[in-house]
Formats: structure tokens, C-alpha cells, sequence
């Protein structure tokens, strides 16, 4: 029996017993293990919270000394969600993901409700087709995208690229792309509209190659059946490693696109998906 089902004429637990709140304290209300690297997780919402999707968060755990141990998180639920999801990796040595992987359905994280980023509709030009192209959790901000009507109002095709290593590490994007067609919300604007393309590095799945490779040889183009890259149609938005961004950021000038910002939107966009892999 929780605490929360105890017989109400039980008496109080002494105060030292209460668990003390987090600062910010948001409740978790579900959790969903993908890999042993990979986790998903849903929390309570604070009331006041507005963002627009693709923004991220700071989130975070109290450490042995009681400070808060925070780190920034791309919120991957949309920003008409009742709830906040987050797609989190599992650093075994990480300082806050060696605890934050064995949060379960009732706990508590803090959640600093200053959403801030890049990877906003609002940092582009009209276009005509949005690309999101994502290694890793780096998909975490197109998941809220992708949910959002307000791409499918402002683009003609939505392409979702996403790359990692092994076919399983897949399975979140996957997953939640399928689940598109049903949503009662966007299930009709998805419909034709929404084109991915995840594909593997080291391990065989249908589609293989680094997104960089893909673009730069036209086989992504050649299998979805649209034209290359143009600066008049085409803007992208870019989640992944500081090696990952750095290269895809050539790829995409080389087309002709340039890097706009929240302050002068332009025709592409990069956000980090971590910190820490070099450049
Ligand atoms: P840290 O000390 O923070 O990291 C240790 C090392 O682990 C890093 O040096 C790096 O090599 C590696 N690492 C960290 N994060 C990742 C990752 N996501 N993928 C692969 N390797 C990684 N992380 C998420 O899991 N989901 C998100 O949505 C997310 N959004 C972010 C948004 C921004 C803008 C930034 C800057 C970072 C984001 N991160 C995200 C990374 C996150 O802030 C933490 O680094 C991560 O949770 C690990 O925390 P840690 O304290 O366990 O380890
Ligand atoms: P690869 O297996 O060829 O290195 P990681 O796990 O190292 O963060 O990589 C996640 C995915 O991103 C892998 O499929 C990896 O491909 C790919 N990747 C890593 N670095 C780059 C880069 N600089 N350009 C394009 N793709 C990259």
C-alpha cells in the first residue's frame, strides 16, 4: 500500500518522515525504458508553463548534499500537452542520469519552468518543406514538432530524419511516428504530409547512413521522391552531437540554406542534443 492509499483515519507520520519537496517539484507519472541507454519518461505539468515546441527546460534531482543537480532537456510532449515527456539517455556515470534512470510513478523532479531555444517555428522563413534531422535523443524536440498542427499548417511535407547506431535505438521515433495517424488531434494534417526516414550506422535496418552521407549523395531525395535541397522551399532544423551539428551545418550551406536564430529567423536552425564529444 502507497502512502496515498493510507486508511485516512491513520494517524499523521511524524514530520522528519514527510518527504520534503523538491524545489519546482513536478510529479512523475509514467516512465518507459527502450534500451538499456534510452528512457522515456512523462511528469506533471506546472500550470503556468507555456512554451513553444521544441524549446527545452532545465530538469533535474537533489544531490547527496541536497542541491539541486540540474541539466537541460529538450521537452519532447507538444505545447498543447497536459503533461511534459522527456527522452532521456542513461549516463552510467552520468552525475544526473545515474540517478534519474530509476525515477518511478510518484516521485519527484525539479523542473526550472524557463523554457528557452532555438528549435522554434518562429527561428525560420516561410517555406515549403521542414527537414528535422536528428541523431540520438537529438530527436527529443522534433517529437513535440511532430506533434504540433502548427507544423503541418505551416509546411507542405515534414521530413524526419533520424539516425543512431542500432535499429532499437530507433524505437522511440518509430513509435510515436506511428502513433501520429491515430491521434485524434493531427492523425488528417500527418496524413502524406509527414515523411521519415530513420536510418542505422552499424547495425543492417531498411535504411542505412549517416544523415550527412544521405543528403550529400541524393539518396534521400532519390528514395522520397523530392527534389535536392533549395533555399526558396527548404528549411531544416538540426538536434544532434557538436560533430553531428558541425557537419550536417556544411551539408545544409552548401545547399544554399543559412543559419537563422530566434532574433533573425533564416533557413536553418542547430540545437545541441548534449555537450561534450570534442569541437
Ligand atoms: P553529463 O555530465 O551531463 O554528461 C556526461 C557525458 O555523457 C557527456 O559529456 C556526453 O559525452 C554524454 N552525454 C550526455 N548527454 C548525452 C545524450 N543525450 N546523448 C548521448 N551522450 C550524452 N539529454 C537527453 O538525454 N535528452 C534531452 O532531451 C536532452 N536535451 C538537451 C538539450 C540541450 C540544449 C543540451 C545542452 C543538452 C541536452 N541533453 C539532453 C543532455 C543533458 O543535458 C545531460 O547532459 C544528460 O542528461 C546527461 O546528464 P548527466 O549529468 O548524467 O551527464
Ligand atoms: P556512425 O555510427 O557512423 O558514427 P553517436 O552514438 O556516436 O552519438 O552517434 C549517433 C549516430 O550519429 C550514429 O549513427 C553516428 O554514425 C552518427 N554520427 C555521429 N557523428 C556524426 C557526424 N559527424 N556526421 C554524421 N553522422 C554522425
Amino acid at each position: 500500500m502507497t502512502e496515498a492509499s493510507a486508511v485516512t483515519d491513520a494517524p499523521a507520520p511524524p514530520k522528519a518522515a514527510v518527504k520534503p519537496h523538491l524545489p519546482d517539484a513536478q510529479i512523475v507519472t509514467s516512465v518507459k525504458h527502450w534500451t538499456d541507454r534510452l528512457f522515456s519518461f512523462r511528469v506533471t505539468r506546472p500550470k503556468s508553463l507555456r512554451f513553444r515546441s521544441g524549446e527545452f527546460v532545465m530538469i533535474g534531482l537533489l544531490d547527496d548534499r541536497g542541491k539541486p543537480l540540474l541539466r537541460a532537456y529538450s521537452i519532447a510532449s507538444p505545447s498543447w500537452d497536459e503533461e511534459l515527456e522527456f527522452y532521456s539517455i542513461k549516463v552510467p556515470d552520468g552525475p544526473l542520469t545515474s540517478r534519474l534512470q530509476h525515477i518511478q510513478v510518484g516521485d519527484e523532479i525539479i523542473l526550472r519552468p524557463k523554457p528557452v531555444g532555438t528549435l522554434v517555428h518562429d527561428a525560420l522563413l516561410p517555406g515549403r518543406r521542414i527537414w528535422f534531422l536528428a541523431t540520438g535523443t537529438g530527436i527529443a524536440p522534433f517529437a513535440s514538432l511532430m506533434r504540433d498542427p502548427e507544423t503541418y499548417e505551416k509546411y507542405d511535407q515534414v521530413i524526419m530524419m533520424h539516425t543512431c547506431r542500432e535499429k532499437a535505438e530507433l524505437e522511440y521515433g518509430r513509435q510515436l511516428v506511428e502513433s501520429l495517424k491515430d491521434d485524434p488531434l493531427i492523425g488528417e494534417m500527418v496524413e502524406g504530409k509527414l515523411l521519415y526516414y530513420p536510418t542505422t550506422t552499424r547495425e543492417e535496418s531498411p535504411h542505412m547512413g549517416r544523415i550527412t552521407d544521405n543528403l550529400t549523395s541524393g539518396k534521400v531525395f532519390a528514395d522520397l521522391g523530392i527534389p535536392p535541397m533549395d533555399p526558396e522551399e527548404d528549411r531544416a532544423m538540426v538536434c544532434g552531437s557538436l560533430a553531428f551539428n558541425h557537419d550536417v551545418k556544411a551539408v545544409l550551406e552548401k545547399f544554399g540554406l543559412h543559419e537563422g536564430a530566434n532574433s533573425e529567423p533564416l533557413e536553418y536552425v542547430v540545437e545541441k542534443a548534449f555537450v561534450g564529444d570534442g569541437i
